[in-house]
Formats: C-alpha cells, sequence, structure tokens
C-alpha cells in the first residue's frame, strides 16, 4: 500500500490526526496493535478542556459530547476538611467538560469508518522504518503488508516504537518520576458531589471523579507496588471516606466496585517532536502525571498543529512547514507539564513527608483558594486557556 501519512496508533492522537488530514484531502493509513474492543473496554481519563471538545464538534466527528457529556463550571479543591470552589467560569469563562476519553476514541472511531478512513486495529510484529519511510505489521487476517508514505507519525502511546527509531544523539529525554501511583475504581453508585472533588488528606491524595448517574469514577493515592487484587470494597471505601472526611459531614455515596486499577505515572518529554519524516504526537512524545487531566487534550492540541503543517508540506510543497510542529506545540506542552506537577505535588503527600512538608502545602492550598490570581492560574491550567 502506498499512502501520503502512515500513522502508528489508532488512540485519540493517530485517529484525529486522520479524521483532519482527510477534510483537506490527504489520506492516511492508522494501525494499531491493540484490537478495537480492547481499547474501548479500557478505563482512561474523563475530563475534556472545552477546545477539546470544540475540535470534535467543529471538525464533524461528532457533537455526541454536546448532548451527552457534562459541562462542568469548576471543581472542588478539599483540604483539612473543608471544600473550596475554584470557579472556572467566573475566572476565565470557560468550562470543561466531563466525557470519558473511552467515549472520544468511540466517536473517533465511528467517524474514520463513516467517512471512509483506513485503520487497521489488532495488527502484530509491527516495525517502521523512518528513513524510507514505511511500516510494516501483520493484519489481524495474518497477511503481512508493508505501507509505504511520505510522513511517519507515531501516536502510539508512552512506550513509543517510532520515538525508539530517533537516533540517541539527536534527542533528548526530559523525565520525573513520583514514588506514588494512583488506585482507580469505578463504583455502582450515584454522584457523590455535583462536580469534581480533588482532596488532600492526612493520609495522601484522592480524586471523586464521576461517569454516569449510575456510575462514578474515583481515586486514590497509593504504593506504586500495591496489588489492585488485594483490595477488598470495604477497604477502598473505608480509605476513600477517609481522605475526604471532614467536620462539613461530606461523605462518599458507597456501591459495588466494578473495576480496581493501579496507574503508574511519570513526567515525561522528548525533544524534539520531529526527526526528518517522522513526527511524534500525544504521549509518544510527552506524558503527564494525571492529576488534571491533560493527557488527552495535549494528543487533540499537537494533532491539530500537525494536520496544520502537514497540509501546508503536503499540499502547498512548504518545505519549511514541518519545522514549525514541534516549537509550536512545545509551548503548551511545557505549560501542562508544569501544571499537571504542580497539581500532583501540591495535592499528594510524599513518602516521609515532614510535618514541615505538610503545612507547607497546605499554606500552598490556602494561597491558591484565598487569593483570586492564584484561583485564576488554577482555571486557566485547568481549562487549557493559557494566554499566549
Ligand atoms: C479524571 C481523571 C483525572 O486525572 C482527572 O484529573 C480528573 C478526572 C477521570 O478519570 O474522571
Amino acid at each position: 500500500t502506498r499512502t501520503q501519512v502512515g500513522i502508528v496508533g489508532a488512540g485519540p492522537a493517530g485517529l484525529m490526526l486522520s479524521h483532519l488530514l482527510a477534510q483537506n484531502g490527504i489520506d492516511s493509513v492508522v494501525i494499531d496493535n491493540r484490537r478495537r474492543v480492547e481499547i474501548e473496554n479500557t478505563v482512561r481519563a474523563g475530563i475534556l478542556e472545552a477546545d477539546s471538545a470544540r475540535l470534535l464538534v467543529d471538525s464533524g466527528v461528532s457533537d455526541r459530547v454536546m448532548r451527552e457529556g457534562h459541562a462542568h463550571e469548576g471543581i472542588d479543591l478539599r483540604f483539612t476538611g473543608e471544600s473550596h470552589r475554584v470557579d472556572f467560569k467566573a475566572l476565565v469563562g470557560e468550562s470543561v467538560w466531563l466525557y470519558p476519553q473511552t467515549d472520544v476514541f468511540i466517536d473517533l472511531a465511528n467517524a474514520r469508518e463513516r467517512d471512509g478512513g483506513d485503520v487497521r486495529f489488532g495488527v502484530r510484529d509491527t516495525a517502521v522504518d523512518i528513513a524510507k519511510p514505511a511500516i510494516w505489521f501483520t493484519d489481524s487476517d495474518g497477511v503481512r503488508q508493508e505501507v509505504r508514505c511520505d510522513l511517519l507519525v507515531g501516536a502510539d502511546g508512552s512506550r513509543s516504537i517510532c520515538r525508539a527509531q530517533v537516533p540517541h544523539a539527536e534527542r533528548t529525554h526530559y523525565f520525573r518520576e513520583y514514588p506514588f501511583a494512583w488506585f482507580g475504581i469505578i463504583t455502582e453508585a450515584p454522584k457523590s458531589a455535583p462536580e469534581l472533588v480533588y482532596a488532600h488528606s492526612p493520609r495522601g491524595f484522592a480524586l471523586i471523579s464521576q461517569r454516569t448517574e449510575t456510575h462514578q469514577r474515583m481515586y486514590f493515592q497509593c504504593d506504586p507496588e500495591t496489588d489492585a487484587r488485594t483490595w477488598s470494597d470495604d477497604r477502598i471505601w473505608e480509605e476513600l471516606q477517609a481522605r475526604v472526611a471532614g467536620p462539613d459531614g461530606f461523605t462518599l455515596a458507597q456501591g459495588p466496585i466494578t473495576e480496581k486499577t493501579v496507574l503508574r505515572f511519570r513526567s515525561f518529554v522528548a525533544e524534539p517532536m520531529r526527526h526528518g519524516t517522522l513526527l511524534l504526537a500525544g504521549d509518544a512524545a510527552h506524558t503527564v502525571p494525571p492529576t488534571g487531566a491533560k493527557g488527552l487534550n495535549l494528543a487533540l492540541a499537537d494533532v491539530k498543529v500537525l494536520a496544520e503543517v502537514i497540509e501546508r508540506a503536503l499540499l502547498k510543497a512548504d518545505d519549511d512547514a514541518l519545522d514549525e510542529y514541534g516549537p509550536r506545540a512545545l509551548g503548551r506542552v511545557w505549560k501542562a507539564q508544569h501544571f499537571s506537577y504542580w497539581m500532583t505535588s501540591m495535592l499528594h503527600t510524599l513518602p516521609g513527608a515532614t510535618e514541615f512538608d505538610v503545612r507547607r502545602q497546605l499554606g500552598e492550598l490556602q494561597s491558591v483558594v484565598d487569593s483570586e490570581s492564584g484561583r485564576r492560574l488554577l482555571a486557566e491550567g485547568y481549562t487549557g486557556c493559557w494566554p499566549a
């Protein structure tokens, strides 16, 4: 097969790029080693920036987010047992959308199918050559395939095989590890609060999120070595309730827990985001810790820029267009890295934290909620509405 753009990875970044390119008459082939049902059944984050939701609607993917998503105009920061609302709408004039990444994926996969896009799920033994450029894989029928392309896009996640093709001497990897992880659950229960609650507590961080009227998503900070299977529902509820408890009597509505997973995370950026005909997008180029839900939003912001420069490069023979991609995308990437790191460090308890460390953190949280400037800085990061 011959195509203009070969895309490795059919997550939101790869599919959105393929969709945007198709609208400008540029053809692409997207491959993924996961089967479509596997991706549809993996629980991922749940918050879309307003710009991400608009991109889905305005580019003609789907308007389902507007019908089935929930606009959230703020969050609660909770510490010393008290909640403090950060009102995004009042501070920066934007809301965010509670709309699961899994639904974003479903909308994109349906749109590519509807528009006749070439997306191959469930492939095996993928190899890429960034010098040719080309992709080889065994398709779901067991047939070995070769895709020759003009440009190769690595949208293949944090363990990207495309990124690994860039010679060591020509790239720099920046990263930071965290000595904790998240224990994530789905529970069959009604909502516990109208919006998301980010809680600091002496026992560590907890996040009360949502999915539907009947299913909710919650997380709590845990040791990275935790085996989720060894935690009973009772033990999980006891831990979550203890982390949100306070004099206001806030308690979580409990129900059966249908999903338990420990999520490890890190901060990571690979620079440059382009090497010759290879372009990296989304988690392949950068990953953020989950606090603040920037990952998917950054991936969509990347491909919006990428689609534009690829159009100029391929349709207008503008050879310099691709040079713009990394520098333009990285401005947002590093702001989001800072925001995700800041939310993480402000709300989590470090193993071995001293009483000084904890009180300083509470001083930081109090500074943020007491100051309109502090709340606005948080709102800009959370909504992704950073002043240029
Ligand atoms: C969710 C995940 C996050 O990391 C976050 O900051 C907010 C919400 C979620 O899965 O709902």
